[in-house]
């Protein structure tokens, strides 16, 4: 009988396309996904730990399927309940002590093996913990892509971090730095823009340390965009998260030269302040993120730049702080994330002197979420009157109205038959909101090309 599944993904976008890859390992196994976690035979958390808020959000969801499986288990409809991604990688048995009801616990290295860890679990009757680094490739174990949502795609390509930055708990959760061979890539995105993907989103901690290899020597991130600029059917290319220190003029020149590669990039700076960079261990001064963003914007002057900041780490000063916000009137962003820092056991500046007081923190998030959504507002606003192309890949919560994203990444309201979703059409802005825009079309007609 088929089975239901429910995969609640928290953190970044790498869980959304590892939650998708899940749904296609259990799909052969009988099991459909269900949007509902009441009801369904299999409860996967897809969990993130970079920040400790994020880790505890996942014992509280635990605490509510708790009682939720005791009810079943009164009716006799079993539910299992499992704990994939990162903060299952960094805590492994410890998940089983705090929350002896879980039956599996697995890390984002291993998911490709959840149909043995779910035969297990049914023959012995015991929880399973799956969290090795297995030496064989995830990817070649996956089954190929399987159904797409919507019109715009992710796609891994690159997975793990060596940079250690000392506030990150990633480079532990997701080990060593590997890109995907380039074959493999190339025939996902194919395959996804079978299945009616117009834009595909690269994916990886550190996308831009890309270095596929290929028969005849590897292929950089730019080089990668190049090839999958070829692929007839794929308009937008976007990427992922990348790091300042590697962006190299090949990835530079593809935003010159390929008209698919969308003019938005989020690009994390984490702070302004050359000293406490150092202190995170960054590769990058304030200087070297600006020389950057120079060249980036000499090769596409309509770049939309986001970012990632935080503040608050250990030993940051005013004068420190100040330093951020001076790079954030200076460079400019269209929207960006910013966080308190949050100490992540095992982390080099989770014991570091200096923790800065909590109202500290709190006070210094204020200024710079204020600044950055000025700056996000702002570039709405510049946007209204203007024309753009936007791909719709969302039903509106209106009759007759669709969403889509525009090349920034902006969320775009517009008026439009059902019959338009999964098109590029290039609509007017009539109005900013902070986090969207709303648009009309005139006479909405497909186009071939964003
Ligand atoms: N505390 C606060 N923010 C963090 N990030 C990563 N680790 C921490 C931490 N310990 C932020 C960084 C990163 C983003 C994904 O999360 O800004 O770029
Ligand atoms: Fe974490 Fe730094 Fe690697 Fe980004 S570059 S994943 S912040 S260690």
């Amino acid at each position: 009988m088929a089975k239901t599944v429910h995969i609640k993904s928290y953190g970044c976008q790498m869980n959304v396309y590892d939650a998708q890859r899940m749904g296609d390992v259990l799909a052969p196994l009988g099991y459909n996904t269900a949007d509902d976690m009441i009801g369904s035979d299999l409860v996967i958390l897809n969990t993130c730990h970079i920040r400790e808020k994020a880790a505890e959000k996942v014992y509280s969801e635990l605490g509510r399927l708790r009682l939720e499986k005791e009810q079943r288990a009164v009716s006799g409809r079993p539910m299992v309940i499992a704990v994939g991604g990162c903060v299952a990688q960094a805590e492994g048995e410890e998940i089983l002590r705090r929350a002896p009801f879980v039956d599996m616990v697995f890390g984002p290295q291993t998911y490709h093996r959840l149909g043995l860890m779910l035969r297990e679990h049914e023959k012995t009757g015991r929880a399973v913990v799956d969290t090795e680094f297995p030496p064989e490739d995830k990817f070649d174990a996956l089954p190929t892509a399987g159904k797409i949502d919507g019109s715009a795609a992710f796609l891994t390509v690159q997975e793990g971090c060596d940079k250690f930055c000392t506030f990150c708990v990633v480079p532990y959760t997701r080990g060593a730095e590997f890109s995907r061979p380039v074959d493999p890539v190339l025939r996902e995105a194919k395959l996804l823009v079978g299945k009616g993907a117009r834009e595909i989103t690269l994916l990886g901690q550190n996308v831009n340390a890309y270095h596929g290899e290929t028969v005849d020597g590897e292929w950089s991130l730019g080089r990668l965009i190049r090839g999958l600029a070829d692929i007839d059917g794929l308009d937008r290319i976007r990427y992922t998260t990348s790091y300042p220190a590697e962006v190299d003029e090949d990835l530079i020149s593809a935003h010159r030269d390929v008209p698919e590669l969308m003019p938005f990039l989020h690009l994390p700076v984490q702070a302004g302040s050359d000293r406490i960079l150092k202190a995170m261990n960054r590769r990058h001064t304030s200087g070297d993120f600006k020389e950057v963003v120079e060249r980036l914007r000499a090769a596409q002057p309509d770049l939309a730049l986001s970012s990632d900041f935080i503040v608050g780490f250990p030993g940051e000063t005013d004068a420190d702080f100040d330093a951020t916000m001076d790079l954030v009137r200076e460079v400019g962003f269209v929207q960006a994330y910013s966080f308190k820092y949050s100490p992540r056991p095992g982390t080099p500046a989770a014991d570091m002197e200096g923790q800065v007081p909590e109202d500290v923190k709190s006070e210094r998030l204020r200024i710079l979420q204020d600044e950055l959504n000025a700056q996000q507002i702002a570039f709405n606003q510049s946007c209204v009157g203007r024309g753009m192309p936007v791909l719709f890949d969302r039903p509106g919560s209106r009759p007759r109205q669709l969403v889509g994203r525009s090349p920034y990444m902006q969320a775009v309201h517009a008026e439009l038959p059902s019959s338009h979703l999964g098109d590029i059409v290039t609509v007017t802005i009539d109005r900013a909101k902070p986090n969207s825009l709303s648009a009309h079309a005139e006479t909405p007609k497909r186009e071939a090309v964003a």
